[in-house]
């Protein structure tokens, strides 16, 4: 497997052709960025954090029957996935309020959702990822009526293979965003799953071991990514 082209990169990662064309290679950078951008650190140490956190979640999601497009870990910072066409949502769902769900609802951070709630985002910096209801989705054509049940009905199956595995570690999942791509019809789950990703407290002190660490100046943002793997069963 050989690196080629550079075909895009984002704010954590890069993303490069490979000599097959169905199959990229990704890197993970040692940088964050919360607010559209506007904040920005570099975290030395970070890359191999998420890609080896995104690896493991993937991998996990595909024993339990979850597609996704995840095919294997070329490096500490590197992994290789099937190339998709992404759609230019992300599907956010919460167990928990908190983060912007909070802002718009009033409703105070930690209150219990009395089911899961699944939120749709248009991806576009330019916007401000605004909130998008399915008729939004449907008059812009960013996905089809089948695909948005789909994405909703994987969602929600990702919430409770992933609420699984950190109950059983001490770690409460309060909300996620994911996003899926198309590989020849198919939905595939894809781009990345991590504490950059996710929200995800200490079920016994509440403590936040996710990105609102850097988002919130709270500290120690890598040393609660690497808890985050230690209790899920990775080594680090
Ligand atoms: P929010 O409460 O800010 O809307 O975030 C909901 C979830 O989505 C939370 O787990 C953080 C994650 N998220 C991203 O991964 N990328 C983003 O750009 C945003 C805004 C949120
Ligand atoms: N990932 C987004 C950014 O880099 C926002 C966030 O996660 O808060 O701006």
């Amino acid at each position: 497997m050989k690196r080629q082209a550079l075909l895009y990169e984002g704010k954590a990662k890069k993303v490069y052709e490979t000599d097959q064309t169905d199959l990229v290679w990704i890197t993970y950078k040692d940088e964050a960025t919360a607010f559209n951008g506007e904040k920005y650190a570099q975290l030395q140490g970070k890359g191999e954090l998420t890609n080896q956190l995104s690896s493991f979640f993937f991998h996990h999601l595909a024993e339990h029957g979850i597609p996704n497009h995840w095919v294997e870990m070329l490096s500490p910072t590197e992994q290789l996935v099937r190339r998709v066409t992404i759609i230019p949502l992300e599907v956010v769902v919460r167990n928990r309020v908190a983060g912007s769900l909070a802002r718009r609802l009033g409703i105070s951070e930690g209150t219990e959702l009395p089911h899961p709630v699944v939120e749709f985002y248009y991806k576009s910096d330019e916007l401000g990822d605004p909130l998008l209801t399915e008729d939004h989705i449907a008059v812009m054509s960013l996905a089809t009526p089948q695909q948005v049940v789909e994405m909703r009905e994987m969602a929600l199956e990702v919430n409770r293979a992933l609420r699984r595995l950190f109950q059983a570690n001490q770690l409460q999942l309060v909300d996620m965003k994911l996003e899926f791509g198309v590989k020849e019809g198919r939905l595939l789950l894809a781009d990345e799953i991590s504490p950059d990703t996710c929200r995800l407290w200490d079920m016994n002190t509440g403590k936040k071991l996710d990105k609102d660490r850097f988002r919130q100046d709270l500290g120690d943002v890598l040393e609660a990514y690497r808890e985050v793997f230690k209790r899920v069963g990775g080594e680090s």
